[in-house]
C-alpha cells in the first residue's frame, strides 16, 4: 500500500475507486460479550439475520475475537482472487493446527504451493474415476445390510450410513485401507477432531479450562490424536519395510521432497476435510429427495432411462444432469463447509466498506447461498434452478468448495462420488422418514449436522424400488 493509498483511507476514501468507503456495521450486543450468546444459540439463523439486518458485509462482535461476515459475491471475489495477496489463512485457522499441523489446508503461499503440487495428481480424471469405482464398491457392501432392513421392515440411520461410506472411501483413496470398520475407531475420531477444532475457536472449555483437567472432551481429543498417529504410523512403517510407497495419496507424499511430517499433516488434513463433508452432503441429498417425492421421481426416471441396470461409473456421470442438479442444490442449501475465514493483512475496501488491516473476514457460504438478492426462494429445495440455461448469477454466488487458487482440491472427487452415489441409491431404494424428522434445521459445527446429533440421526425405513 502506498502513501497515497494511506492518505485516501485516512480521508475515508477507497484507494482503488476513490469513493468514500463506509465503516462496517453490526448488531450492538452485550457489553464485553458482544453477540456471543446470540450466535451460540443458532449460528445459522444468526448468519441469515445478520445479513438481513446489517447487509452483506457485516460486523460480528465476539469474545475472544470478532469478524466481518461476507455474503456479497463481489467482496468474496476480492478476498479469494483479485486481492488474494492481502488475505492470509489467519488466526482462526490456527485452531486447525492441533490436528492438521502444517498441511494443505493451513499453509500459506510458497509452502502451500509445494504441498498442493505434490497432492494435485491424486485428483486427475483417471484417479477420480477410480475413486468412483471404490465408492460404488463401498455402496454395494452397504446395500447388503440395507436389503436386509428392507426385507425385515427395519430402519437404517442415514447419518451413520453415509458417514461410514465416506470414511471408507477416504481411507481407500488416501491410504488404500478400509477405515470405516468400527475397530479402527476412525469415524468417531474424525468427529472428535472436528469437535476439538470447532471448540478451539469458540468454546470456554478449550480457551479457559486447563488442558490437564480430565474432562470427557480432553479425553476425546487425546484419543482422536492417538487413532490418527496409529493409523498413519502403521501405514508408513509397513510401506518402508516393503520398500515401496504405494499408488495412492500417501504414496505421492512419501515419494516427494516434502519433509517427513508432511505425510501425517496432509493425510489428517484430507481425512478431516474430506470425509465428514462428503458423507454429510450425501446424507442431506438423500434426506431432501425423501422429502421431495416429485424431485426423487425425476431422478429415478433419469437413472432408469440412462443407466438401466448399469452402474453409474465416472464415464456415465455427464449423462445424468438431473442427478447432478440435485447434488448442486444440496450443496447450496447445506454447504458442509458453511463458512471459512481469512485475515486481512492491510486495510482494504470490500463492497464499499472499509475493512481495517488485521480484521478477520468470514466468507459465509451458507449466507451467500441463501441470500435472497441472489436466489429466488432461497430456502426451497429446487434443483431445476441449476438446469436453467437462462439463470445468471455472479461468479461467487455459489461456492460450496471455496474459490480461487485455494479452491477445495477434493472437489472433482467429491462431486463425482456424490452424483454416482445418489444415482446408485435412487436406482434401487426409497426411504420413509419417521414422524418428527420431516423438516429439520441443521446444527452448525465445523460442518452441518441434523439437529440432536450424535444422539439423534435420521433413521429411515428402507423400501426396495423393485418391491
Ligand atoms: C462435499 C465435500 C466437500 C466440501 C463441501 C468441501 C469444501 C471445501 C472448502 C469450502 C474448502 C476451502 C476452504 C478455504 O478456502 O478456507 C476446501 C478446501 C480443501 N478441501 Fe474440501 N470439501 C469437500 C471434500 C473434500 C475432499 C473429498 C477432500 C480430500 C480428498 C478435501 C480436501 C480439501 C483440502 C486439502 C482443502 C485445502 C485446499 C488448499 O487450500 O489447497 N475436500 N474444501
Amino acid at each position: 500500500m502506498t502513501a497515497t493509498d494511506d492518505a485516501a483511507l485516512a480521508a475515508g476514501r477507497c484507494p482503488v475507486t476513490g469513493i468514500g468507503a463506509r465503516e462496517v456495521s453490526g448488531p450492538k450486543g452485550l457489553p464485553v460479550l458482544g453477540v456471543t450468546p446470540e450466535l451460540a444459540k443458532d449460528p445459522l439463523d444468526f448468519t441469515l439475520a445478520l445479513q438481513r439486518d446489517h447487509g452483506e458485509v457485516a460486523r460480528v462482535d465476539l469474545v475472544p475475537r470478532g469478524y466481518v461476515q461476507l455474503t456479497d459475491p463481489s467482496a468474496i471475489e476480492r478476498v479469494l482472487t483479485s486481492n488474494i495477496a492481502n488475505y492470509v489463512r489467519g488466526k482462526l485457522y490456527v485452531a486447525f493446527h492441533v490436528f492438521m499441523g502444517r498441511g494443505l489446508l493451513t499453509l500459506d503461499d510458497a509452502d502451500w504451493r509445494a504441498h498442493r503440487k505434490v497432492v494435485q495428481p491424486a485428483f486427475t480424471p483417471e484417479r477420480v474415476a477410480r475413486g468412483v469405482d471404490l465408492a460404488l464398491a463401498a455402496l454395494d457392501d452397504a446395500f447388503r445390510s440395507w436389503d436386509r432392513a428392507a426385507r425385515e421392515g427395519g430402519r437404517i440411520d442415514l447419518v451413520h450410513e453415509t458417514m461410514a461410506f465416506s470414511a471408507r472411501l477416504l481411507g481407500e483413496v488416501l491410504v488404500s485401507e478400509d477405515l470405516s470398520r468400527p475397530e479402527q475407531r476412525f469415524t468417531r475420531s474424525v468427529a472428535s477432531a472436528l469437535e476439538v477444532i470447532f471448540k478451539n475457536v469458540s468454546s470456554v472449555e478449550e480457551l479457559l479450562l486447563p488442558k490437564w483437567l480430565p474432562t470427557g472432551y480432553q479425553r476425546r481429543k487425546k484419543a482422536a490424536r492417538r487413532v490418527f498417529d496409529r493409523i498413519i504410523g502403521r501405514i508408513a512403517a509397513r510401506r518402508r519395510a516393503r520398500g515401496e510407497t504405494g499408488d495412492d495419496v500417501a504414496g505421492l507424499i512419501m515419494e516427494s521432497d516434502l519433509p517427513d511430517e508432511a505425510l501425517a499433516d496432509n493425510l489428517v488434513t484430507m481425512f478431516l476435510a474430506g470425509s465428514e463433508t462428503t458423507g454429510l452432503s450425501l446424507m442431506w441429498a438423500l434426506y431432501e429427495l425423501t422429502r421431495n417425492p416429485a424431485v426423487r421421481r425425476e431422478v429415478e426416471e433419469e437413472v432408469d432411462r440412462v443407466l438401466g441396470d448399469a452402474p453409474p461409473t465416472f464415464d456415465r456421470l455427464d449423462e445424468l444432469p438431473v442427478t447432478r442438479s440435485v447434488v448442486d442444490e444440496t450443496l447450496r442449501l447445506y454447504p458442509s463447509v458453511w463458512q471459512f475465514p481469512r485475515d486481512a493483512v492491510e486495510d482494504d475496501e470490500l463492497a464499499g466498506r472499509h475493512v481495517p488491516g488485521g480484521t478477520t473476514v468470514m466468507v459465509s457460504v451458507f449466507g451467500t447461498h441463501r441470500n435472497p438478492r441472489l436466489w429466488d426462494h432461497p430456502n426451497s429445495f429446487d434443483p431445476a434452478r441449476f438446469r436453467d440455461p437462462e439463470a445468471q448469477r455472479p461468479r461467487f454466488a455459489y461456492l460450496p468448495f471455496g474459490g480461487g487458487r485455494r479452491q477445495c482440491i477434493g472437489k472433482p472427487l467429491a462431486v463425482a462420488v456424490l452424483v454416482a452415489a445418489v444415482a446408485a441409491v435412487c436406482g434401487r431404494y426409497r426411504f420413509a422418514l419417521p414422524y418428527g424428522r420431516e423438516s429439520v434445521w441443521p446444527d452448525a459445527f465445523i460442518t452441518l449436522f441434523p439437529p440432536g446429533f450424535p444422539a439423534d440421526g435420521i433413521p429411515v425405513e428402507v423400501l426396495r424400488r423393485d418391491g
